[in-house]
């Protein structure tokens, strides 16, 4: 696998909607005050991004699944990191870079809820809607993309790549 020549979304173009993402979340809480949970890894960088964004009242946490060999999703995640206190009785902004297939989330949300949040909403940097499996409510949604493996902004092949600042496709060779 390559990289594409091009970004699929340039790192200026990912920051515009960052700050719109923000203000959509701003809006939606209103005077409530929430915690962030970040899905490590991939989310990090948009995470980190998005919350400087956020009132200075947000509280973070983070969570860690791990799905994805090279470039195939290996079923159900395991959580390698969960924040056990810290979530109950919080309003829950899940933070995700990618929506694929749905697994992912939905396993995380269905362990979230174990813990009863006040609530829970999903905002994720990237969605891939052709690749769906299972149903998964976005109330925050950055980009819509066609199916391409994507990497960069956090997003990784194999562990490489998070650390380039824009997204780009992963080519055959
Ligand atoms: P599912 O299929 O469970 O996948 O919705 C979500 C998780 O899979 C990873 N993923 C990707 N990672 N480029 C990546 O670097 C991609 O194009 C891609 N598609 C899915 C991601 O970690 C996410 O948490
Ligand atoms: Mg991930």
């Amino acid at each position: 696998m390559r990289l594409s020549d091009e970004p699929l979304l340039h790192t200026a173009e990912i920051a515009a909607r960052v700050v719109e993402l923000a203000a959509e979340i701003r809006h939606a809480y209103g005077e409530a005050t929430f915690t962030v949970v970040v899905v490590l890894k991939g989310a990090a960088w948009f995470g980190a991004d998005l919350v400087r964004l956020l009132p200075p009242t947000t509280t973070v946490e983070f969570i860690r699944a791990k799905s994805y060999v090279g470039d195939r999703s290996a079923g159900p995640p395991e959580f390698a990191l969960f924040p056990e206190s810290g979530i109950t009785d919080q309003h829950v902004l899940l933070v995700e870079d990618i929506l694929d297939t749905g697994h992912t989330l939905a396993a995380v949300c269905e362990r979230l809820l174990k813990v009863c949040p006040a609530s829970i909403k999903t905002c994720v940097l990237l969605d891939k809607p052709s690749r769906r499996e299972i149903a998964v409510d976005v109330q925050f949604r950055g980009f819509e993309i066609d199916d391409h493996f994507v990497v960069g902004y956090g997003l990784d092949y194999n562990e490489q790549y998070r650390a380039l600042p824009a997204i780009y496709r992963m080519l055959p060779e």
